[in-house]
């Protein structure tokens, strides 16, 4: 082992350095040279052969030699790590001006936009939105509506009962009671949700939704509840809208009615939608029977009430001119991508 060995070692470890091309090669020089029978490791075999007199001259040399060869690796090896961030940088950079595929934007499920809209209007009207559970007994579902066990009245509604005294919901106005145990008059509330009942045709289904409405006060008449519900109607479906509203009855309002709107896919001309007659059946309503206030412990001499309820089917139905039923519970996307 000489100076030159040294000294050519020293060149040739540079100049692999120098052409190395990525972080992957230097891993190569270092074994070439710090590994077991790599050059510099060698070397330092090498000083067993040297007299003990050149041993820590040339022992002082190989330790300069290490040194030198160590920075050397450590600037190549920050010199490409940059070189190859950069170059990750500008393979990943975004094209701004590449025209873009499009976002598909989905719908509201239509019963769910008409849920939407009307809470807005009810909102802006000051109504409070609650809401009330689908399985429910029979006592709020119907005895506080005044509908007794055995009343003639229950078989207008097709009931799903779980036992003799649970129920699913066959009406939100089983809401009307549970709400007026716990406020105070005045107040105004609505309750959108699920209903069942055992019925199922093109224009029925098994579930459907309601939104009952529900405003105690002192000196609530009929003609509260007929001037709401126009103004309610006209911001549904427009201001030429018109209503009719005919008596009917519901063992919890006395007075009742059922409330009839002009077509609004022909304007009262008559199409299939109407089934020719120009209007459509949309809600019933009535002035709170007093019974029903006093089961739930509200004064009746003092408070009276109006209370409605809507089909949201339905009124989905005519916003969007549907005219199966089923279709708004089939979840077929191609039926909700319509809706857009
Ligand atoms: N609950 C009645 C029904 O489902 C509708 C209604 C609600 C009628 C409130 C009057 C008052 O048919």
């Amino acid at each position: 082992m000489n100076n030159e060995q040294l000294e050519n070692i020293k060149v040739e470890l540079l100049d692999d350095i120098k052409n190395a091309k990525s972080l992957k090669d230097l891993v190569g020089i270092k074994v070439n040279a710090f590994g077991k029978s790599g050059s510099i490791s060698s070397l330092s075999k090498g000083m067993r052969d040297l007299s003990p007199e050149d041993r820590p001259k040339f022992g002082a040399m190989i330790n300069e030699l290490k040194t030198i060869i160590e920075e050397t690796l450590k600037s190549k090896e920050i010199e490409l790590e940059n070189a190859e961030l950069k170059a990750k940088l500008e393979h990943e950079q975004i094209d701004i001006t590449e025209p873009s595929k499009g976002i598909e934007v989905g719908a509201l499920h239509p019963i769910a936009d008409v849920i939407d809209r009307l809470t807005d209007i009810c909102v802006d009207m000051g109504f409070s939105v609650v809401e009330g559970p689908e399985i429910e007994s029979d006592y709020y579902n119907f005895e506080a509506m005044n509908i007794p066990k055995n009343h003639p009245s229950r078989d207008m509604q097709d009931t799903f009962f779980i036992t003799d005294e649970i129920l699913l919901r066959s009406q939100t106005s089983a809401v009307q009671a549970r709400e007026m145990e716990v406020r105070k008059p005045p107040f105004k509330i609505i309750c959108p949700g699920k209903t069942y009942r055992n019925d199922s045709d093109a224009t029925h289904s098994p579930v459907f939704h309601q939104l009952e409405g529900l405003v105690v006060d002192e000196n609530i008449s009929m003609a509260d509840l007929k001037s709401m519900l126009t103004i309610l109607m006209r911001r549904l479906y427009g201001d030429d809208t018109k209503i009719r509203f005919r008596p009917s009855f519901f063992p919890f309002t006395e007075p009742s009615i059922e409330v009839d709107v002009s077509c609004p896919s022909c304007h009262g001309k008559g199409c299939n939608v109407c089934k020719g007659t120009g209007m459509l059946e949309l809600l019933g309503a009535g002035v709170v029977n007093p019974k029903v206030l006093e089961m739930s412990g509200i004064d009746s001499k003092k408070y009276r009430g109006f209370a409605f309820g809507f089909g949201l089917d339905r009124t989905a139905m005519i916003l969007d001119g549907i005219n199966n039923i089923r279709n708004l519970y089939r979840n077929d996307i191609r039926f909700l991508e319509q809706m857009k």
